[in-house]
């Protein structure tokens, strides 16, 4: 496979980002390209980049689904600085039939001796150098010049719709509320949702923000710096879920909505609290608390956390409303009447899609996702299924239930009682 690699901060992906996407895979042929956003950009180390989180919300919202422009997260897998030359390595190495192509910038172009072994990462990947045209100033001398440097490893990519900057963007959205012409919209509704660059939040109070941030430190305390991650990534990808669904009906912006996504917010954050324990203490933890399993769960030891979760989340965190406890308690598994809960929808769909994950064969997750921002009830339903053939792919249990609530949610999903859960929404 020819395979694009376009690494950047993507803080945020705009379309000029896209516009190169498509050049590089037009003009070289290539299968897919994979946007892979940097977790800590060597020559970016410490100047204020916006949370990991929100970039890889920001990239998965922009991209279309199946057009072969991806999210890669392999930047993501190792700790401490990602070299390029490291990362095209690993590509190489995992994927040795794959012709790599490297996508910079104009400006890379010209630090390109400065970067962490260049001899290695020209002799990896072809590089396309992003261009509005080849005759821009110097550019064509330039071009030779490092090709005569490093064995002819560098193209023009020309890419007419490409001049747009993120630094001007991040100042244009902290002042104006009309939509930005260079976002995605499902990327300008996130940032102007939780307020993102300095913008004031529209989908939830500012101190239901500083909330979050309080009880994310206190998470970050007990859980690993993988799961802590991947519980933010939950809690926005959840948040994000209701307040599109209650976008489309109109009453996002309501006390009650934004109270709505509050909780979602929280809920998600808060989803694998238990996740602390290890399974003798959590059995332990159950028992003091005199919950008892089903058989089935009983059997699995990788979902006893839901249970536990729940409780943990009213004893720790002081969580009292039923909606916020049930979600975390049905994460793991659904379950038959989900569809009347929008917000244990919300988490259950957002455990298997969050950004940070991408270990899941299939269906592919964009696809999911984008199901599950128009109905509630067929993400819902695809999830089951998704999470059936998982588990079955890896040779693992499910519960006793789990088929019985891909039936019934397929059946209210094709039913009269399809759109029921918009009703509910409104009346919560
Ligand atoms: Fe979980
Ligand atoms: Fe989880």
């Amino acid at each position: 496979m020819k395979v694009g690699i376009f690494g950047g901060t993507f803080d945020p992906i705009h379309k000029g980002h896209l516009a190169i996407a498509r050049a590089a895979k037009e003009q070289f042929g290539l299968d897919m390209v994979r946007i892979m956003p940097a977790r800590i950009p060597p020559h970016k180390q410490n100047k204020g980049i916006t949370e990991d989180v929100h970039r890889l919300m920001m990239v998965s919202l922009a991209l279309p689904v199946g057009e072969g422009i991806e999210l890669d997260l392999t930047e993501f897998e190792r700790e401490g600085v990602s070299y390029t030359s490291d990362t095209l390595a690993l590509l190489h190495e995992r994927h040795p039939d794959d012709q790599l192509f490297c996508i910079i910038g104009e400006d890379s172009l010209r630090d390109f001796v400065t970067w962490h072994e260049p001899e290695k990462i020209a002799s990896l990947a072809t590089m396309l150098v992003a261009v509005r045209g080849t005759d821009e100033k110097g550019f064509g001398e330039l071009l030779a010049e490092r090709n005569r440097q490093y064995g002819g490893a560098f193209q023009a990519l020309t890419v007419p719709y490409y001049d747009i900057s993120s630094t001007v963007i991040r100042q244009a959205v902290r002042t104006e509320r009309e939509p930005h012409p260079a976002l995605v919209k499902a990327t300008d509704d996130y940032i102007h949702r939780f307020g993102l660059y300095g913008c004031k939040p529209t989908a939830v109070r500012r101190e239901a923000l500083k909330r979050y941030e309080e009880l994310s430190e206190r998470l970050a305390g007990t859980v690993s710096a993988h799961r802590l991650n991947h519980s933010k990534g939950v809690a926005f990808m959840s948040a994000n879920l209701m307040a599109e669904w209650l976008d489309s009906e109109g009453i996002l912006e309501t006390p009650n909505g934004k109270r709505l996504v509050r909780r979602t917010l929280l809920a998600g954050l808060l989803h694998d609290c238990a996740k602390s324990l290890n399974g003798e203490e959590t059995l332990a933890y159950l028992k003091k608390h005199r919950i008892k399993l089903r058989d089935d769960v009983l059997a699995i030891k990788g979902i006893w956390h839901g249970p536990a979760g729940r409780a943990m989340a009213r004893e720790r965190y002081d969580i009292r409303d039923t909606e916020m406890l049930r979600a975390i308690g049905n994460h793991c598994n659904g379950s038959v009447d989900m569809d009347e809960h929008p917000m244990e929808m919300a988490v259950f769909i957002a455990d298997f899609t969050e950004p940070f994950r991408d270990h899941i064969p299939t269906p592919p997750l964009p696809v999911i996702r984008q199901i599950a921002r128009e109905d509630a009830v067929f993400g819902s339903e695809t999830v089951t299924a998704a999470t059936m053939y998982y588990l079955r792919a890896i040779g693992s249990k499910e519960t006793d239930d789990m088929a019985c609530i891909y039936q019934t949610l397929h059946k209210i999903r094709t039913s009269k009682k399809g759109k029921g859960w918009k009703a509910i929404l409104r009346k919560q």
